[in-house]
């Protein structure tokens, strides 16, 4: 069984087509691309078109939530018909980028959930300090098929989402040495609602923090989880990889 990286920003980064390359030579099967704006819609959907096993998501970040308008909602309505496409993301809140347009990213949030609902596509969220209002939109729009990528929450956290049924991701900040919190989290929550990601070419995992990130790092996460967890590293590739072929409806390689 080989890994699979949930979250990978492949058309960010400096070589994509290595990217990939470099994954399979490093025992990455599945790779999930999200897009951050509209702009990332068609060079996604490219990727996933040339490489197998790579799937693509479509959403508006909370990021450019000003910039959401009802023509971009059209076009994730329009393109999600393409069969690579397998959830709506990254949507959601950030509150650290900005606390002055709480309303206009509440709205783009909703605005995606229910696209997400209506085509019965799984939902790929970003939070970043911004964990209750984050929970009160997913509980108030009965949002379904969640996964809460670089979760950044606290363990009490984690276990409201998980009762909630929603799933969480963590990357290389895992390995980070003083990022107790979501140690304890990984610690602490059940497997079976768990995934990896990278977030390249964010959040290179130790030892490579500094350089660009890539998945084929992505083992430094499974490692570091094994570790936490005290489980034989193949149980968390399987464990993982299955939780996500099943989250996305994909093969599980
Ligand atoms: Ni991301």
């Amino acid at each position: 069984m080989k890994l699979t990286d949930t979250h990978a920003h492949i058309n960010m980064l400096s070589n994509p087509e290595m990217g990939i390359i470099e994954a399979r030579d490093n025992n990455v099967g599945n790779i999930i691309i999200p897009s951050a704006g509209v702009e990332d819609f068609e060079p996604v959907l490219d990727l996933c078109h040339r490489f197998d096993n790579t799937y693509a998501l479509l959403g508006v970040h909370p990021e450019y939530a000003d910039k959401f308008t009802d023509k971009i909602a059209s076009k994730i309505y329009e393109l999600s018909k393409d069969e690579k496409v397998v959830g709506i993301g990254e949507i959601g809140l950030d509150y650290h980028y900005s606390k002055e347009n709480k309303n206009a990213q509440k709205n783009c949030f909703i605005n995606q959930i229910q696209i997400a609902l209506e085509l019965n596509l799984p939902i790929i969220v970003h939070d970043r300090e911004a964990h209750l209002d984050t929970y009160d939109i997913l509980q108030q729009e009965k949002a379904k098929n969640v996964l809460l990528h670089c979760f950044s929450g606290s363990t009490e956290f984690m276990e409201l989402c998980c009762r909630a049924g929603y799933k969480i991701a963590v990357g290389g900040v895992v390995t980070f040495k003083n990022a107790k919190a979501i140690k304890e989290v990984v610690q602490n929550i059940d497997i079976d609602n768990l995934m990896l990601e990278t977030d390249c070419p964010y959040l290179t995992p130790h030892p490579y923090r500094g350089e660009e990130n890539s998945p084929k790092y992505i083992g430094f996460v499974a490692k570091e989880v094994a570790n936490l967890k005290d489980m034989p590293y193949d149980s968390v590739v399987i464990k993982t990889s299955e939780n996500a072929s099943k989250f996305f409806k994909i093969e599980c390689i």
